[in-house]
């Protein structure tokens, strides 16, 4: 199928490879068709009316449980700071030990006892004080050394060129020149996770979908997505720590694996993405995997009223994803190629889909996902014309998200999406500096 056959598994810069794990997807994850069906389920009568999304027209699977009343549409009053439990989104674990976690090494091993976590005083939720951004880059250069010339996440990624067109829908719901109707230029990254441009095309990491919308006459908008429901860290607080603890110990140049265990245990949250990536088979094809934005964001619709979402962007191709066998055999290279020889024959499409939160989700840690059952909406397209025919291109001097807002697309206050845009300039300025 894809030619060459030689087994590489790819290791991330100061983490464990992945091995292929034979496991069943934990309830309500995704392994081949689940997305394609959230996409079509729609909105029942009073969820739909809660974000004015009119009833009837979404009309699909009927909310599920949790579905109370409907509230006033507008924004949702943020639960307070701190890890808190996302209200009806926890999911049954997976039976398998957590994987490798985006923008991180894979958090390894058994939990320890607590008796050890107390005496590493690790037993507790990170503390809260800010990261600073550069707090974050040191956090990361401590793990995967300093940043020169590669993102020191996603390193490796193939440009791709395109345009985005809002349905009706999105049009209504947000006054962002990005959906108003027309076909808005795109410049698009792909990636793979992990800190080193040789990552693995089929390691059980995360791929990644980067957009730098390009509105005539507006600012341009940028994202980044992933391709997990959830992110990695609770908080950025979490998140910084989380890097910090695998920082290699300077006498054996190897990180503690006792710390990593008892902070881990002490943030459990830490894991839920490895886990998810554990559970689930790799894509097959950039084309072939939903897209998830994970952070909640704030949209303003031509109604005036802002409503709380977070998008995925869903494959019109549908999901597939490799086989234990392909995992094998596969090239690590060989999703740019894939992804070229599709383009050519026809543009590459992505629906844009928005989801609503009900109540009890928590809007402010990307580590809960919200229950599939929650109303839904397309409100765009997302064509893939062109790919880069090799490394490089005009996607690496992006760093996407340091833009912060769109107007009709705002900031949520999930600390999470909050502490992004400035560590990603930060990092854009270290890999643009010449030698
Ligand atoms: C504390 C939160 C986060 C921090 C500090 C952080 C930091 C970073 C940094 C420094 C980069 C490299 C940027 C560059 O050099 O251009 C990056 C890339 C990336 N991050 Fe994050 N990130 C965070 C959260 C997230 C989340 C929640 C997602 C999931 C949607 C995400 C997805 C990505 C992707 C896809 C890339 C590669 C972008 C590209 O293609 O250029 N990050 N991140």
């Amino acid at each position: 199928m894809f030619g060459r056959q030689h087994l590489h598994r790819g290791a991330d810069h100061g983490g464990a490879g992945i091995q292929p794990l034979q496991v069943d997807a934990p309830a309500g994850f995704d392994q081949r068709s689940r997305h394609r069906e959230g996409a079509a389920h729609g909105v029942d009568g009073s969820e739909g009316r809660r974000w004015g999304l009119g009833a009837g027209r979404h009309a699909g699977k009927s909310g599920g449980a949790g579905v109370k009343e409907a509230s006033p549409p507008g924004m949702v009053p943020p639960p307070g700071p701190g890890i808190e439990e996302g209200g009806g989104a926890a999911r049954p674990g997976p039976r398998t030990p957590a994987g490798r976690t985006d923008h991180m090494p894979a958090a390894r091993g058994a939990i320890p006892a607590a008796a050890a976590m107390i005496a590493l005083g690790l037993a507790g939720p990170a503390a809260a004080q800010a990261p600073t951004a550069v707090q974050v880059i040191e956090a990361f250069e401590g793990v995967v050394g300093p940043i020169r010339t590669h993102r020191p996440s996603h390193a490796k990624g193939t440009c791709a060129a395109g345009s985005f067109t809002a349905t009706p829908e999105g049009t209504r719901l947000s006054v962002s020149p990005v959906f108003g109707g027309q076909a808005v230029p795109a410049i698009i990254r792909f990636g793979v996770g992990g800190s080193t441009p040789t990552a693995s095309d089929t390691a059980r990491s995360t791929r990644g979908l980067s957009i730098r919308f390009q509105p005539p006459g507006a600012a341009p908008w940028d994202m980044a997505n992933i391709s997990a429901p959830i992110f990695g860290a609770p908080t950025p607080e979490a998140f910084v720590e989380n890097l910090r603890v695998r920082r290699p110990d300077p006498a054996t140049g190897r990180p503690d694996q006792a710390r990593i265990d008892a902070f881990v245990a002490a943030n459990p949250k830490v894991a839920l993405q490895g886990r998810w990536l554990a559970a689930t088979l790799p894509p097959a094809s950039f084309a072939s995997t939903p897209y998830w934005g994970v952070n909640t964001f704030r949209f303003r619709g031509a109604d005036g009223e802002v409503r709380p979402a977070r998008w995925v962007f869903e494959p019109a191709a549908g999901v597939a994803r490799l086989t234990e066998e392909q995992m094998r055999s596969l090239p690590t290279d060989f999703l740019a190629e894939e992804l070229r020889g599709r383009v050519a024959r026809a543009p590459v499409a992505f629906d844009m889909v928005l989801q609503f939160p009900g109540p009890g989700d928590d809007l402010n840690d990307p580590t809960m996902a919200w229950p599939d059952d929650r109303p839904r909406t397309t409100v765009g397209r997302l064509l893939v014309t062109e790919v880069a025919a090799g490394p490089g291109g005009a996607c690496d001097r992006i760093s996407y998200l340091a833009l912060a807002n769109a107007p009709g697309v705002e900031f949520s206050d999930d600390p999470i999406l909050r502490a992004r845009p400035a560590p990603y300039a930060v990092s854009l300025s270290k890999r643009s500096q010449q030698p």
